[in-house]
Parts: C-alpha cells; structure tokens; sequence
C-alpha cells in the first residue's frame, strides 16, 4: 500500500459517518488530515474523537464556491482529496416531492464535487514520477 506519511489529506464530510471513518484510517497510516463540513460543533467532536496530533479541521460548504475558494487558499498545498460529504436523497413519494429539497440534493452531491475539483487543481501538488 503506497505510505500517507506526511502527506496532506483533506476530507471533505470527515466530521461523522465515512469521511470520519476514512480520516481515522488515513491518520493511521501516517498522514496530515483536515476534516472540513458545515459545522463546528461536529468537527471539534470529531477532532475529539479521532484525538490525534496530525488532524486539524475547517469550517466550510462545499456548496457555497467563495467558501470553497477559501477553504483551498486556507490549506494551501495537498496530497489527497476525498469527498464524503452528502445528504441523504429526499425520501417522499414521488407524486408530493419537494423540488427545491431535490435541487438542494444535488447541489450537495454533484455540483458541490464539481466546485471542489476545479478549486482543488490550483494546490494539488503534482504525484512524484
Ligand atoms: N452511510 C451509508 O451507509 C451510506 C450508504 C450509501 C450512501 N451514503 C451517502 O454517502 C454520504 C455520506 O454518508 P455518511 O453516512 O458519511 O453521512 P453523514 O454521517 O451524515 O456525514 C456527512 C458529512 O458531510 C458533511 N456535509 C454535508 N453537507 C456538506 C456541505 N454542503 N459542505 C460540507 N460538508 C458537508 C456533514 O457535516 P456538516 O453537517 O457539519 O456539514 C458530515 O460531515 C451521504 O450522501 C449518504 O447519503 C451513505
């Protein structure tokens, strides 16, 4: 397995569910980890859990692009992007759905990743030959 050792990775979503689970996994394998999500209670109980010297945390909507923006300038350069962060798909019956929920849904989910990609590139360091 290719060594995280201080190697920087953010998580996007790393304050509960998966992203929590995968930056306790990349923290275990040695890297530098910065949980982001929407809440700062949630990222100082998740920094709390994860109770490690190498995790740090950023308070950020990933639908929101000045936020995202900033959030790239804040970090400066990195090794790894991951994505966890989402919410679950509306769950009415069809017939009585809320579209603005539907249009939320995937602003969070596909527009949210497209927005981190393109701010992403400009301090993702290049991988090594
Ligand atoms: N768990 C499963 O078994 C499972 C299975 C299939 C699919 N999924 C999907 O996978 C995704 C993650 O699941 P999970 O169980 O890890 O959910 P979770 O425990 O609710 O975690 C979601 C994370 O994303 C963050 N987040 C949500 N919207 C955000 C935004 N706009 N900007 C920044 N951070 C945001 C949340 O923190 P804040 O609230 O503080 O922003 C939280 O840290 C969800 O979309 C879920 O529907 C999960």
């Amino acid at each position: 397995m290719t060594s995280l050792v201080d190697r920087k990775v953010i998580v996007i979503g790393g304050s509960s569910g998966i992203g929590l689970g995968v930056a306790e996994a990349a923290l275990n394998c040695g890297a530098k980890v910065v949980i982001v999500s929407r809440s700062p209670a949630k990222l100082q109980a998740a920094e709390r859990t994860l109770n490690a010297g190498h995790v740090t945390s950023l308070v950020a909507d990933m639908t929101d692009e000045a936020d995202v923006a900033r959030l790239f300038e804040e970090i400066g350069p990195f090794d790894h992007l991951v994505s966890t962060a989402g919410t679950l798909p509306p769950g009415d019956p069809i017939g009585s759905t809320d579209m603005e929920a539907v249009r939320g849904f995937v602003d969070n989910k596909l527009i949210g990743a497209v927005m981190l990609s393109k701010h992403a590139v400009r301090t993702l360091k290049a991988v090594a030959p």
